[in-house]
């Protein structure tokens, strides 16, 4: 398996977006199965933000400074999602909101998922070596390990928020 913190974060967007393209197919009326979607959904998406927020984001802004603006728009992109992963899980699949909810979440993500791969990735790439994006990627291995799963486990949002308000 591939260490490079680049290839690492691609592979979990891959998913991510398989899942949103389930969601999108499911139909209006599957309401349990785009629960069960959801669910998904909000753990892969617990688990990414907390080793972008803790492994990958910190080393860029660190080693690559001209993408710090990049950096910080993404944590604030981050936020928005974490606030709406976070009312999703409290919510039923029955809610009015469910789907709305859900559709808004995958809007704000692809266009995230979007700036990173296409915008600052690339610029990442160039700027560090091989080695360095192989040690971040082993890095966000370990932190895979321990990452919080839901939006209510400890961890799942502070960096996140630290990040806004400090
Ligand atoms: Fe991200
Ligand atoms: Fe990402």
């Amino acid at each position: 398996m591939s260490t490079d913190a680049i290839v690492i974060l691609k592979d979990d967007h891959k998913r991510i977006k398989a899942l949103f393209k389930e969601f999108q197919n499911a139909g209006e009326t599957a309401t349990k199965r785009k629960g069960t979607i959801v669910d998904k959904i909000i753990e892969e998406l617990t688990v990414h933000t907390y080793i972008e927020n803790e492994g990958m984001y910190p080393e860029v802004r660190k080693l690559v400074p001209d993408l710090e603006q990049d950096v910080l728009e993404s944590y604030e992109e981050h936020h928005v999602a974490d606030v709406l992963c976070m009312e999703l899980s409290a919510m039923s699949p029955d809610d009015e909101h469910f789907a709305a909810k859900t559709t808004v979440l995958i809007e704000n993500v692809t266009h995230h998922i979007e700036e990173e791969e296409s915008e600052w990735f690339p610029k990442v790439r160039a700027a560090l070596g091989r080695k360095q994006l192989s040690e971040i990627g082993a890095e966000m291995l370990e932190l895979k390990k321990k990452a919080p799963r839901k939006p209510s486990q400890p961890g799942a949002l502070k960096k996140a928020v630290d990040a806004v308000i400090s």
